[in-house]
């Protein structure tokens, strides 16, 4: 018998090969209809997408009550679980017994009928219980979890780097600032903030990226791997920013652009595998409501060639294209999105690296070509989403990386540290960063960065 704390998982009963004469499930109502006889509730855990329908009778001691509580109440309920006679579901629930944990008002702003992904925006601490969300959180989960066993199944080391830092890895000055100074008057030093008298005696920020810190363990541990939040204070308000987002960064020792390559390509294959193989019922939801063709492009993916094109080629198409873009495409520019989708979606049809971009326009860690001109980088760009990954192989050579830091106007006292790797033991390496929510993205056919992240953080915006 079990008792009336164990309760089994929906997800758990609904794959069921045979009925069960003892049962206990608790969750929340998605609706409750109430017929001449008997009531019909289905309830939801959040163990999987569909809900189980549970059948109340007047026999039990409190139908007047249960048969009129409201969606989105809380539910336990014991009984027997046997064959459904409806369409479209296996097993039902005869309830036995029914506690009414916390009921809901006609306010419950969750009622059956469809809302925009805006107004549940609004509501973020309750969408969790619709739906699409309750697929995307299922899928993030799993993602996120398929995440670590790649690595380790390839001997990746797993490596949490700072959150709080003093350093801009990509040098685009788009860092929050973390300090303790009273913002009335802080403490000044010729007219500046004396940035010596803050917490940590000197300008802090939330990391933008995890991977000069990253590297210095990579010159330790040949294979490692990030995961961890990010923060960029870019003030850009699109569907494919956030302030704040998840980040993996894999770096690895004895490693070229090549091999980074191949790493991303095997990556993203294993990944979007394994969201076909573990979240099937979720991905069909999203296949039938929200991208028609998303299993398709997933199951074409898991084979799909990737196509590499060198920055200076995809340039010369774009230039080609007899497109009226926004922006033109000029060699020394960066690629816009507009770009970038057409050279994923029309000229390719799937995923490509772009490779090879100018020194000027990327990171000063970025190893230098033999051209002078480019470096050894590469974006990864999906159809939709655009850019996925960005990396590089990093400048392993003291000089010339003493020389880019300048000319970035970077002060080589305050990257002493990453410096000293290319002092004692320096050795090519190579990584890149592929930004978790544009994953959940691409794989749930989502299109705003807003929806695939529990509480987003976007200018402006900060609830919950
Ligand atoms: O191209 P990014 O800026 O590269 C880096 O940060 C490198 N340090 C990575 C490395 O080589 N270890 O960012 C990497 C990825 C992007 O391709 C994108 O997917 C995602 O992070 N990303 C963002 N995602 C959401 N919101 C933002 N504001 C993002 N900025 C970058
Ligand atoms: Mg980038």
């Amino acid at each position: 018998m079990p008792s009336a704390h164990r309760r089994t998982r929906i997800r758990e009963l609904l794959t069921r090969p045979e009925p069960l004469p003892e049962v206990v499930v608790k969750g929340w109502v998605r609706t409750l209809r109430k017929g001449k006889e008997v009531a019909f509730a289905s309830l939801s855990d959040g163990s999987c997408l569909a809900p189980l329908q549970v059948v109340l009778t007047p026999g039990l001691a409190n139908f007047e009550v249960i048969a009129k509580v409201g969606t989105g109440a809380c539910l336990a309920v014991a009984g027997e679980l046997v064959p459904s006679p409806a369409a479209g579901q296996k097993w039902e629930l005869h309830a036995r017994s029914v506690t009414l944990l916390g009921d809901a008002d006609a306010e419950y702003p969750l009622q059956k009928k469809r809302h925009s992904l805006e107004f549940l925006r609004s509501i973020a601490h309750l969408r969790p219980r619709a739906n699409t969300f309750g697929a995307v959180f299922r899928v993030r989960s799993a993602l996120a979890f398929a995440v670590h066993k790649f690595f380790q199944e390839r001997g990746f080391l797993y490596v949490q780097t700072p959150i709080i830092t003093a350093s801009d890895c990509e040098g685009a000055g788009e860092m929050f600032r973390v300090t303790t100074l009273p913002p009335r008057n802080p403490q000044l030093a010729e007219g500046e903030v004396d940035w010596r008298e803050d917490f940590f005696g000197e300008k802090t920020g939330l990391t933008v990226s995890g991977q000069l810190e990253g590297e210095l363990f990579a010159t330790a541990f040949s294979d490692i791997y990030t995961f961890g939040p990010t923060f960029r204070a870019e003030n850009s308000n699109t569907s494919r920013h956030a302030a704040e987002f998840w980040m993996i960064e894999p770096e690895m020792a004895f490693a070229d652009l090549a091999d980074d390559c191949a790493l991303a390509e095997d990556f993203l294959r294993y990944l979007v595998t394994y969201a076909l193989q573990h979240c099937g019922e979720d991905l069909a939801f999203f296949n039938q409501h929200i991208e028609p063709g998303l299993l398709e492009k997933l199951e074409n993916l898991a084979k799909a060639e990737f196509h590499t094109m060198t920055y200076t080629e995809a340039v010369r198409v774009l230039q080609k294209a007899g497109r009226d873009f926004e922006f033109n495409a000029e060699w020394g520019l960066d690629l816009q999105t507009e770009h970038e989708r057409y050279l994923t979606e029309e000229v390719v049809g799937g995923p490509l690296f772009v490779t090879d971009y100018p020194a000027g326009i990327k990171a000063f860690y970025m190893r230098l070509n033999d051209d002078e001109r480019t470096v050894a980088a590469m974006d990864l760009l999906v159809p939709r989403v655009g850019e996925i990954i960005g990396g590089s192989q990093r400048e392993e050579r003291y000089d010339v990386l003493l020389n880019r830091m300048a000319e970035a106007g970077i002060a080589p006292e305050s990257l002493w540290w990453y410096l000293d790797t290319r002092r004692w033991g320096s050795c090519p390496h190579a990584g890149f960063g592929l930004g978790f929510e544009r994953l959940l993205m691409y794989v749930t056919g989502m299109e705003n960065i807003r929806d695939v992240i529990p509480f987003p953080r976007t200018p402006g915006s900060a609830k919950f």
